[in-house]
């Protein structure tokens, strides 16, 4: 071998860790980008516990189980684990030691994500995640419900295991958008009614149960098909990337449930993801929903009830507490401050989402690392039971909403669910 041979080859070799590093960062990156697409901090992260580390509690009908650290330390974590491991855990929801995990892991909706965003997942938590010791908690279910085999049954009934396959008569957008919804998205897994078994009643647009609406934790999670009052039939696809850009657009706010969503996961995403994901969704066929005539706004019969309140015990709360913030017109401020009139959430026949966000306000909605300037207050102890009832009774039935009104008997009980949650 010549000099110059030699020392080519050796400048080869040395710049080769270099290169496959680099190699590396990018996968890495990707699957960085995947792990938020797919939310798992939100769960497998306690409030403010260390990334990935686990230990949320999370309600199921059986009672809490704890989410488990997914750091790769060897012990506690998944270090252990390897490609084959992590996929079956994502795919099956079998942990490496061969027990079945509980279905609150989206294991049903990650079945769907592709081998190459698996492959990039897995070297992002093996080599992008800081190993934390951290032991996972046992849940508190009781014997005999807390027995896992039951799971191998409810897999071969509801798991419908199959990597998404792209419909050859939809463009690349639908088809990015449909795979990110159903698959790391599991936007289903709060959007979707649930059956008797806590499955998700459909997995995909081929049943019209499909995302027509939820209740997951004291929050309903609101109908995204095209459904005109209740769902997203009269969002552009504008409006759908909006929300899910900034949590908000003219027609409503994210608070709840969703609120996590947005601050860690979809606001994240690239605006071609965003705008494949809402040209999915643009394209569900109405399904759920009362079947009412279509909104239509109408001021007048409200502006009157709010000149003389004293008349109405829910607009005398609405002018005392409300009005400053969502308007005597009900259309607020938006996209700054949430609109009453119209919103699909008021509209809605389930009220779980309303009565929870009026006594409890939500959770800081954080865009781009600034926190919203006039969050939604909490009246849990300002206003009675009896009080909220009226006021939302009043806020349902004004701008020709339409909506049903609420008893002072459901306050009383999501007051209960959501303070023993505190
Ligand atoms: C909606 C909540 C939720 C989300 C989102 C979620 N997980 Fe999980 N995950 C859980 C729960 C709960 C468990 C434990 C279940 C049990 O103990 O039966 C779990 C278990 C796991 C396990 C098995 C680990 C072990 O040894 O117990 C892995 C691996 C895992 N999740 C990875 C992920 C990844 C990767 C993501 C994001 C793509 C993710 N999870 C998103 C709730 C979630
Ligand atoms: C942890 C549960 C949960 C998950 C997961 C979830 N959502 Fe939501 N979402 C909610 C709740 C609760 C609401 C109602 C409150 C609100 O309007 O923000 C909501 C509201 C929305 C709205 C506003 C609808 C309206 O009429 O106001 C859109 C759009 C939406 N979600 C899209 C998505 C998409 C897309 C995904 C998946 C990437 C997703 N959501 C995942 C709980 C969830
Ligand atoms: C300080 C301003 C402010 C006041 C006062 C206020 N709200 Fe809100 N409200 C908000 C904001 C902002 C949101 C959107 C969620 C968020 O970002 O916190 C919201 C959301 C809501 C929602 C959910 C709407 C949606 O987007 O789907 C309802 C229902 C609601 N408010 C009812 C009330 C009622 C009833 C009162 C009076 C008892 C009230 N609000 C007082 C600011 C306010």
């Amino acid at each position: 071998m010549n000099t110059t041979w030699k020392a080519f080859v050796t400048a080869a070799v040395l710049a080769l860790p270099a290169i496959t590093h680099a190699a590396d960062d990018a996968l890495v990156k990707r699957g960085e980008y995947l792990a938020k697409a797919g939310d798992c901090i939100a769960c497998h992260s306690a409030p403010h516990g260390k990334p990935f580390a686990g230990g949320l509690q999370m309600t199921t009908p059986m009672g809490a189980i704890y989410s488990t650290n997914i750091t790769p330390d060897p012990d506690t974590g998944i270090g252990r684990y390897s490609e084959d491991d992590f996929r079956h855990a994502m795919r099956e929801g079998v942990a490496k030691d061969g027990h079945n995990l509980y279905p609150a892991m989206p294991y049903p909706s990650y079945a769907k994500v592709n081998d190459d965003d698996m492959h990039a997942l897995y070297a992002y938590f093996m080599n992008g995640v800081a190993p934390v010791k951290q032991a996972n908690r046992e849940s508190d279910i009781k014997w005999p419900l807390n027995m896992r085999w039951p799971l191998k049954l409810w897999n071969l009934v509801f798991l419908d295991n199959g990597v998404y396959q792209n419909k050859p008569d939809k463009d690349v957008a639908w088809n990015r958008g449909a795979y990110l919804i159903q698959g790391l998205g599991h936007c289903g897994s709060c959007h979707t009614p649930r059956g008797i078994a806590f499955e998700e009643k459909a997995l995909d647009e081929s049943s019209n149960a499909y995302l027509t609406g939820g209740v997951l934790e004291n929050w309903f999670a609101s109908n995204l098909t095209g459904e005109h009052n209740t769902g997203l039939g009269r969002w552009s696809d504008a409006d759908v990337a909006q929300f899910l850009k900034t949590g908000a657009s003219r027609h409503a706010s994210a608070f709840g449930a969703m609120t996590s969503v947005i601050n860690n996961s979809t606001q994240a995403m690239t605006d071609a993801d965003v705008a494949a994901m809402a040209r999915y969704l643009k394209s569900l066929p109405a399904a759920g929903g009362s079947g009412g005539p279509a909104y239509a706004y109408d001021a007048k019969a409200t502006k009157v009830s709010l000149t003389r309140p004293a008349n109405d015990a829910g607009a005398r709360v609405y002018t005392a507490y409300c009005m400053h913030c969502h308007g005597v017109d009900g259309r607020a401020f938006a996209p700054m401050l949430a609109p009453l009139a119209g919103n699909p959430n008021v509209l809605e026949k389930d009220a779980t989402s309303l009565i929870n966000v009026t006594l409890n306000g939500t959770e800081d909605l954080v865009i781009g690392g600034i926190p919203a300037p006039y969050p939604m207050p909490k009246y849990a102890s300002v206003l009675n039971d009896q009080q909220i009832a009226d006021v939302l009774t009043f806020v349902r039935a004004g701008w020709n909403n339409g909506a049903p009104a609420v008893g002072a008997a459901d306050v009383a009980k999501l007051r209960k669910a959501t303070q023993a949650a505190r």
